[in-house]
This record gives structure tokens, sequence and C-alpha cells, in this order.
């Protein structure tokens, strides 16, 4: 291991059994400051993580894991537009996309804003003229409902965020994502829609992966047959970086808009693969969207590491992963229109860190990204919270909550924010055998009853979580939300020391689908050279279809 972070790394563990013999609850008796001293602030965007089983210790020594990782200088490195990408030679720059300020971004030696605002104003005013009924379909009625196509970082931002910001959608066509290749995703987002009134994006980065093209082109056949070959142009606009390919797809020129190979798929979001999204809430909104994030590009640049809350989460995030060995991080809005919040992170997260390999091709000398998954609140109550009150392995949660409703009853939301802090403080407070046993006896129940019982409705505690509260779900806080978590895991791959930025684990699958496909479709292509195991399977579903 880096030595000087396995010095550190030591010190926090042998700091975690000190600690483990405390529990969170009992660190607010002693510290009637906690919540204030372990909270931090962006405007009215508060993170507390007074909820952790970490004391100003365990902090102190975090932070020095994150100048023994060199953090500040690899976040320098980040923002001047270094080719911090090595495996695939590039700069990640996708903060270049919501800068707002004017003031040049240097990649490679080349102010690159130029090229941003073009794009970025053609693309908002293209949404613009969709939204207005300026731009119309073949048979001059304007656009109803538009169908976003691509997969990963093409469809889970703009489809999560269009979901997220749905009252901020009025007087725009209503959003649609096709993803997944199986056809009942396409054809059951079409099934309602009239095609005479639906426009088309096919969002793709390389503009070659299998899913969106096979989808694009099930489009494409399905606009044709139904209004003509001569309307396609009318019905369809693409984003890309590989603008030659879409010309080849037959997309009007003025339609298609391009990114750059610096902004990495799960990052793009804030460029036009964010079209659909922009066509949904606006212009204006669009651009409080990309404030939002450019705001927590500079609270993440400016503020000092113990004040820095992607720096916090990301090193709280280390504690749980390496310190105390957990392996999942739940992320639990309560916010049902944040409902694919949680996948929209798993690939942000999982796709940036689920790697094995540091960043010189040496193996990890910690582990890496926790498993990432939630749903929102208060539904999850009623489905996995058990496990997490009374499983076997903690698992640390980030509570999400808007202090004021947007477009909704402010009872309701009264309710859905009780919900949400008394599940943070149940986690932490738990019941003990003695007090379980208490409120058995004041309900009447036999000794052997309470003493069967009992045991069953122990809740252990102790289990940490983060709050996450701001004024209320709107464009500018999902942009800050978003851009927080981007640089929280970008801090903990500079701790495991990992390129973020690649995800060279998607290809092998690709690759043995383009092989094996053939035998697949074709129920008479030999099975010879195909792995046994694969060959088995294709076999029996064969025979199934035989009628076996
Ligand atoms: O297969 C993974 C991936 O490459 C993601 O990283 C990406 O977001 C997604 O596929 C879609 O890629 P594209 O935008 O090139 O179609």
């Amino acid at each position: 291991m880096r030595p000087a972070i396995a010095t550190t790394i030591a010190s926090l563990e042998a700091h975690r059994i000190d600690l483990a013999r405390r529990s969170i609850a009992s660190l607010f008796d002693n510290d009637p400051q906690r919540f204030e001293c372990f909270s931090a602030r962006m405007d009215d965007l508060l993170f507390d993580y007074s909820k952790h089983g970490l004391d100003s210790h365990a902090l102190a020594l975090l932070l020095q894991l994150a100048r023994d990782a060199g953090l500040e200088k690899r976040r320098e490195a980040l923002f001047a537009g270094d080719r911090i990408n090595l495996t695939e030679g590039r700069a990640v720059m996708h903060m270049a996309l919501r800068n707002l300020s004017g003031k040049p971004v240097l990649v490679d030696g080349k102010d690159v804003m130029p090229d941003v605002i073009a794009v970025r104003e053609a693309f908002l005013a293209f949404a613009e003229k969709i939204r207005s009924g300026e731009i119309r379909g073949s048979t001059g009625q304007t656009f109803i409902d538009v169908v976003n196509i691509g997969i990963g970082g093409s469809d889970l931002g703009p489809a999560m965020a269009a979901r997220a910001l749905s009252p901020f959608c009025e007087g725009g066509p209503r959003a649609h994502f096709v993803s997944n290749v199986d056809g009942a995703d396409i054809a059951d987002t079409l099934a309602p829609l009239d095609l005479s009134r639906t426009l088309f994006i096919i969002s793709s980065k390389t503009f070659t992966t299998q899913e969106t093209m096979t989808n694009a082109a099930s489009a494409r056949a399905r606009v044709a047959q139904a209004l003509g070959e001569a309307a396609v142009c009318d019905h369809f606009a693409a984003v890309s970086t590989k603008l030659d390919l879409v010309e080849k797809f037959g997309i009007r020129s003025d339609r298609v808009f391009g990114f750059w190979d610096w902004v990495g798929g799960r990052y793009s979001i804030w460029s036009a693969i964010g079209l659909a999204l922009a066509i949904a809430i606006g212009r204006g909104n669009f651009r409080e969207f990309l404030r939002g994030a450019q705001d927590m590009d500079r609270h993440f640049t400016d503020t000092p590491l113990q004040d820095n809350i992607p720096v916090l989460m990301g090193l709280i995030g280390v504690w749980y992963r390496n310190i105390w060995d957990y392996s999942a991080h739940a992320v639990i809005p309560y916010d049902q229109r944040l409902a694919r919040f949680s996948a929209y992170l798993q690939q942000l997260d999982m796709e940036s860190n689920g790697k094995s390999v540091r960043r010189g091709g040496e193996e990890t000398d910690l582990a890496t990204a926790p498993v990432i998954w939630g749903e929102p609140g208060t539904n999850g109550q009623h489905a996995f919270f058990q496990m997490l009150h009374q499983g076997s392995e903690p698992c640390p949660v980030d509570f999400l909550v808007a202090a004021e409703p947007v477009a909704a009853d402010d009872h309701h939301h009264a309710l859905l924010v009780s919900n949400c802090l008394a599940q943070s403080e149940a986690l932490m407070r738990g019941r003990n055998h003695h007090d379980v046993k208490e409120l058995l006896k004041a309900g009447g129940l036999s000794k052997e009853t309470i003493h069967q019982l009992a045991p069953h409705k122990v809740f252990p505690g102790n289990r940490p979580s983060s709050t996450i509260m701001y004024r209320r779900l709107d464009p500018y806080t999902l942009g800050r939300l978003i851009a927080l978590y981007e640089h929280k895991i970008f801090v903990q791959s500079v701790i495991w020391d990992i390129n973020a930025f690649d995800q060279w684990g998607v290809e092998l699958g690709k690759e043995l689908c383009s092989n094996l496909a053939p035998a697949v479709i074709h129920d008479d292509a030999p099975l010879n050279g195909l792995h046994p195991a694969t060959a088995g399977l294709i076999g029996y579903r064969r025979s199934l279809k035989a009628g076996g």
C-alpha cells in the first residue's frame, strides 16, 4: 500500500476500534453542538453528517487521508483540463458545459468555451422552437411528444431529470425515454403516441451502441411506414460526438448537436445529451440546472476540505467502505420525483469507481465502489427498510429531502419529512432488549411470550446516515445535487487511486454478444465454436421455441 495512505489507514483502523465502543447516539450526549459541528452548508443546502460513527479525530484522519492521496493536486489537474483519463488519453471537462461565467476553459491549451457556447445556444434554441411550435412535424402539426432513444449516460440523466422536474415541464411536449434493446420498450412507449406529432432524438456519444442503433432503426422504420420516407427528416434529431455516423443515418445537419470526447457518457447530461430535458423544461430552466452545477463546482474547488461537502461525503464513504468494510450504500430520496435518482447514481458511481486496478496498472490496495442502490421513501419503508434496521450488515444511507414541496400538498409533504427524520433517528437510536421487554410488559404479555418475542423486536441501532436537506427540488438544486455526487465520486477515486473516467469493464459482454448473436438470431446456425455453457442455453431456447 502507498506508505502515507497505509499509515493513515492504520490510524483510522485503530481509532475505529475505539469508536466502536461508543454508539452514535451517545456521541450526541457528550456534545450538545454535534449537529452544528458535524454539518456543512452550501447556501440552503445542508449536509448533515452528525449521525455517523465519527468524531473530530476520525474526521481529522480522513482529511489527512485526502491530503496523503494528493486530493487537492488531483482536483487541480481535473479542473485544469489535464488528460487525467489516462487509459483513453482524454481530459475530463464536463464542468466546462456548465460554465456560465464567460471565463475560458482550456483543454490542451485551447479554450473550448466558444464551441461549448455555440452548441449550447444551438440546442437550446432548437428546444425553444420545438416548445413554441415553430418547428413542426411533417404534417404541419406541433410536436406533443419527444422520444429520446439512448442508453446509459445517454438516457439515465435526462430521464431521471425530466421526472424530477416534472412541475417545470409546463408548456412543453411530454418526454419519453427508450433505452432497452428489448423491443417491448419501444413498442410500449410508442403505442399511445401519434407519430405525426412525435419527435425522436437519437442520443449516443459513439453512435454505434447496439441498443440505441437498433431502437433508432426501428423508430425510423415506424415513421417511414406511417408518414412516408420523406417525413423522416422532420421527425428526427441527434446528439453525438460522431457527426459522420449521424450524417450516414440521414439526420438533417441543422438538427445534429455535437459534444466532445472529454465528456464521459455518464457525465454528459450537461451537454446536448440533455436536449430532451431542455425541450421538456425550456431554456431558462435548463440554464438554472447548469447554474446549480456550476455553483457546486465552485463549492468543490473553493471550499476548505473540512467544510467541502463532496469531500466530506467522499471521505465518509471511504470510512465505511475501507475501515468498517461495509459493502453497500443506499441513497433514499424522500421525493417521489427523484424515483430514478438512485438508478442514475448507480451508473455514475459504479461505472466510475467499480474497478480493481489502480491508475498505474497495479491491483488496488483498498476496496472500491460499494453497491449503490435505493428507492424513494416512504415506499422503501414498506419494502427494504426491514433490512436497513435489522439486517446483519449495516448499510449507510443518504437521505435526501426538500424543506418545501413543489406542486404538491403541504400536509403530505410534512408527513413525508416526518418519515424521513423518523427513519434516520430510528436507524441511529435503535431499541434495546431492555426497552423492548418493558414495552411488551406494558402491553400485558406473558413472561414466556415476552421472552420469545423480545429478540425479534430489538433494533440494534447505531446505523449511520447522512441527511441532505435543501429548500426545494427545482432545476438549480437538481443541478447542485448531481454535481455534488459527481465530485464525491471523484474524491473517492483519488483515495482509491483509480481512473474514474474509463469503463473497460463493459466491453467484454458487448464483444461476446456480437459473436454469439448470429446463433441466437438464426435457429439453424451451427453452435460449434461457442462455449458449451452458452451453446447449451441456445440449444435449450431452440427446443422451447420448437415447442419442446
Ligand atoms: O456500455 C457503457 C456505455 O459506454 C456507457 O458508458 C455509456 O453511457 C453508454 O454505454 C451509452 O453509450 P453511447 O452514448 O455511446 O451510446
